[in-house]
């Protein structure tokens, strides 16, 4: 039996290159592997914690489906399922929660930093901060422990996620027996991806590249990318090159060289630009184009999610099962 790795994705709208290569890439790549029985879902209810209009919320869910399918996600392959359509995860979740400690929740970083950013500027230290966002990492451990995942793959800002969830299942298994696994997490080593301005990417600092932007707006935002006032023929240094940086997320091993030699010899900012945007469009243009197909066939998308969802269930339901006798409720 091949081991269970489970990955959740908050739809939150726009996806931008630094989603990409941060983290829909490399999950692909798992799941092309055939390693591991993948699990990928959409996490619907963590955006509630955030989105509160309905509109747009049903349009994201279409547009993560879409856009992972797009980069060659194949349901056929792994499961791809919609969270809220697995009502037995808000079950566990409420069991979950009655073995949480308080004292976990108010050091979950994703709280900490509302309350911080209330605090220093003097308001309410809860103001904004709804229980949902509070008791977002229960959440997270329902769905993870309800598929018996044995490996999660995150970045550094999950990760204490998952130790939440570890300790979670510890608590109840320290009452009842061992009756949940203990997921470990797969660290990701991601690496730090540069947004228009240099800065990190981040739909915050406004300085994103959307992933599926046109090859005329793909263009024209690259070419906002500052750059010094050289002249083409001055030798550059690629390793103080935003460009450069970006490129090599695309690149292979031997365009690399080519241009790094290139700016070495002297390269006009113009054509370093384009260079960058023959790598990135090379590789964008197919799901692109596939992302069109997709999204505007929301029947195909619901169907995929409703078989996703019936996997899922009867494997869930097992599980909850044996909790709920466990704790006494049936
Ligand atoms: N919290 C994750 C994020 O912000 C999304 C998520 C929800 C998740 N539940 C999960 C990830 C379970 C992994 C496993 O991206």
């Amino acid at each position: 039996m091949k081991k269970v790795c489970l990955t959740g994705i908050k739809p939150t709208g726009n996806p931008h290159l630094g989603n990409y290569l941060g983290a829909i890439r490399p999950a692909i790549r798992m799941a092309q592997s055939g390693e591991f029985a993948g699990y990928y879902f959409i996490a619907d209810y963590h955006s509630l914690t955030a989105v509160h209009n309905g509109k747009e919320l049903s349009q994201y869910i279409y547009e993560v489906a879409a856009t992972w399918m797009a980069f060659g996600l194949d349901p056929k392959q792994v499961v791809l399922y919609q969270q809220s359509h697995i009502p037995e995860v808000m079950e566990l979740h409420w069991i979950l929660s009655c073995f949480t400690a308080k004292g976990h929740m108010n050091r979950a970083h994703a709280y900490k930093a509302m309350v911080q950013e209330n605090e220093n500027s003097g308001r309410d230290p809860d103001l904004g901060v709804n229980i949902g966002l509070y008791t977002y990492p229960v959440l997270m451990s329902a769905d993870i422990l309800l598929l018996q995942s044995d490996v999660v793959p995150v970045g550094p800002d999950q990760l204490q996620h998952l130790e939440i969830a570890r300790e979670i299942a510890q608590s109840f298994n320290f009452v009842y027996g061992d009756l949940l696994k203990l997921p470990k997490a797969l660290e990701q080593n991601v690496p730090l991806i540069p947004g228009l301005d240099g800065r990190k990417m981040s739909k915050s600092y406004q300085n994103t590249i959307p992933l599926f932007a046109n090859e005329k707006d793909l263009r024209k935002l690259l070419n906002k990318i500052k750059t010094d006032s050289l002249p083409p023929e001055a030798p550059k240094n690629p390793d103080e090159s935003l460009i450069f940086t970006l490129y090599k997320f695309f690149a292979t091993p031997y365009e690399i060289e080519n241009l790094k030699a290139w700016y070495l010899r002297g390269i006009g900012w113009g054509d370093a630009k384009a260079q960058l945007f023959e790598v990135i469009n090379r590789e964008l243009q197919l799901p692109r184009q596939r992302y069109q197909e997709l999204i505007s066939n929301r029947s195909e998308i619901d169907r995929i999610l409703n078989e996703g969802a019936e996997r899922v269930r009867s494997k869930a339901q097992d599980l909850l099962k044996k909790i709920k006798k466990t704790i006494g409720v049936i």
